[in-house]
């Protein structure tokens, strides 16, 4: 890494957690590094960010964003190469994507340098914390919320951005069952879906409920209008495999989050000449497929849930089981690809790794 002229002033913690966790049971996003990132914004300006002890933030009670969800975040993860390095992948992206969910919700854009380096400063100063182990990563979290303290609704003057780190397994520990949603709805035409808005996640907890009642781990989100179109999976972008193509959601429509792994799943599977079709994709023809067994493959992709089979599809009063996880090779092979590319034992053809440290 060229050493930056953006340099954050750095406060250590005295002493560190690090020594205290245990590895082998360790829950997703309830453990924290030693360090977080915290800028302000106010005057029209964003100040001079730095890098603190992790900790709590004060609030007043009239902040803003928790009465009105001015509230944006992003995912993005750390991983050790087998070169002992630490590595991000493709971070730009999630710095462009944070620009447009602040930009759709009335919040100042953090420029995107200003958020690269924020995040390797921070993962760099708590390097320790991304272990080579496999399966395991360091799950970065930057979030941006209003701090006005006013209970009028305008969009705030003032805004705090926060970057925290915690270390992670696997987000799901078994194939995933999904129910296709026929009623509530995620997002609609002219809605927040593409932003990465806190309270889109706020908004599915009540219909994930339900799912999960009904023994599903998560929905199949449809569109709002008729619930003919499939669009999300709980927190993930979702793929199929029908006839050896490789079909999704198109992202055409603003109700569909721009995911970083679908879109390198859509990179490499068009460098390897998989046919792709990115379109409008119905529930009839997801259900028709699994009922003829054209359905190969199905599966979510998602910073956190990275790539994660489903293997149980929902619908109405009826279950398709889907094909048995052997069978597909080439979701697993794009598993196997990425987590490659990130450990450094295959080639990055594409220049999608920037190293930390
Ligand atoms: C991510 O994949 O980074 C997400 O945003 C999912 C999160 C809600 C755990």
């Amino acid at each position: 890494m060229s050493v930056s002229p953006l340099q954050f002033p750095v406060t250590r913690t005295t002493k560190s957690k690090l020594e205290g966790i245990d590895w082998e049971n360790l829950p997703f996003g309830k453990v924290f590094s030693d360090h977080m990132f915290v800028m302000e914004y106010a005057d029209g300006n964003w100040q001079h960010g730095e890098i603190l002890p992790f900790g709590p933030i004060q609030m007043h009670p009239a902040m803003s964003a928790i009465h009105y969800g001015q509230s944006i975040f992003e995912g993005m993860k750390a991983y050790r190469n087998l070169g002992k390095e630490v590595i991000l992948f493709r971070p730009e992206l999630n710095a462009q994507r944070f620009i447009e969910s602040a930009s759709r919700m009335c919040m100042p854009p953090i420029p995107e340098t200003i958020f690269l380096e924020a995040v390797r400063q921070l993962v760099s100063l708590d390097s320790d914390w991304v272990i080579n182990k496999q399966g395991y990563s360091l799950y970065i979290r930057p979030f941006m919320f209003a701090t006005d303290e006013f209970v009028g609704i305008k969009p705030s003057e003032t805004y705090k951005f926060v970057i925290i780190c915690s270390p992670v397994g696997a987000y799901y520990s078994e194939p995933v069952k999904v129910k296709i949603e026929e009623f509530y709805t995620r997002a609609a035409v002219g809605g927040v879906g593409r932003a990465k808005a806190a309270g889109n996640y706020a908004a599915s907890l009540y219909p994930a409920k339900l799912a999960q009642q009904a023994g599903y781990h998560q929905l199949v989100w449809t569109d709002a209008k008729t619930h003919s179109y499939i669009e999300e999976s709980g927190t993930m972008n979702i793929l199929f495999v029908i006839n050896d193509k490789l079909i999704t959601p198109s992202e055409e429509a603003d109700t569909i989050l721009r995911g970083t792994t679908k879109r390198t799943v859509l990179d490499l599977a068009k460098s390897w000449g998989v046919p792709i079709e990115e379109r409008q994709v119905t529930v009839d023809e997801i259900i028709e497929a699994a009922k003829n067994q054209t359905l190969q493959d199905a599966f979510g992709a998602g910073t956190a849930a990275t790539i994660a089979p489903i293997s149980v599809i929902g619908f109405k009063d009826q279950q398709f089981q889907l094909p048995s996880l052997e069978s597909r090779t080439l979701s697993l092979k794009l598993k196997n690809h990425l987590e490659g590319i990130k450990i450094g034992s295959i080639e990055d053809a594409q220049n999608w790794v920037q190293k930390v440290c």
